[in-house]
């Protein structure tokens, strides 16, 4: 089925939101340093414009996780394709994600990352879909909050395509 992308905030809106959370997070994190953790692929282009606007030093590690399960619901339970490279041990992290839907990766694989004694840990996300949400999440950070509709750009894919898309859009799909 051919599909088109509807524009939802534009490149501008995008870069001026990521704009601040740097300043927030700049802010919140005074006299301290920042341990980003991007989570693989979706996140990966919020992390390093993110990454760009903080003011206090920062250090940046990658993960990649699935959810697997039954279907197209993500199960929460967490599998690790790439894990990080460094230990966060007594480091400030903060875990940075494309989007939150059920919240169920995200709950699980803050549980794991905390086992691995952080000096503190945050979840920044640039965008939180509430109404999807399944599992309770504590999300310091959040760009925008978005319907239940599928969004895609800036990392956000649709069978992988569009991450590349410098705003982001909403998946529809043509009737022939
Ligand atoms: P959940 O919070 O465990 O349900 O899963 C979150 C993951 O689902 C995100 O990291 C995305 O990879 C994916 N996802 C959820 N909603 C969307 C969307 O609207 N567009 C693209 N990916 C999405
Ligand atoms: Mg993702």
């Amino acid at each position: 089925m051919a599909e088109h992308i509807k524009k939802m905030m534009t490149e501008e809106e995008v870069t001026n939101k990521i704009k601040e959370l740097g300043v927030l997070i700049s802010k919140d994190y005074e006299g301290k340093e920042v341990h980003i953790i991007c989570i693989l692929k979706g996140a990966s282009f919020f992390a390093c414009e993110l990454a760009k606007r903080i003011t206090v030093p920062v250090t940046i590690d990658f993960m990649s996780v699935s959810s697997y399960g039954g279907g197209t619901e993500s199960s929460g339970h967490v599998k690790i394709i790439k894990d990080l490279d460094e230990p966060i041990e007594g480091k400030n992290v903060i875990v940075v994600e494309d989007i939150i839907d059920s919240g169920r990766t995200l709950s699980h694989l803050m549980d794991l990352l905390k086992s691995r004694n952080p000096e503190s840990i945050a979840l920044c996300a640039l965008l939180d879909k509430p109404e999807r949400r399944v599992v309770d999440v504590d999300v310091a950070y959040v760009g925008y909050q978005v319907p239940d509709l599928f969004v895609v750009g800036y990392g956000l894919d649709y069978d992988q395509k569009y991450r590349n898309l410098p705003y982001i859009g909403v998946v529809e799909f043509d009737e022939n």
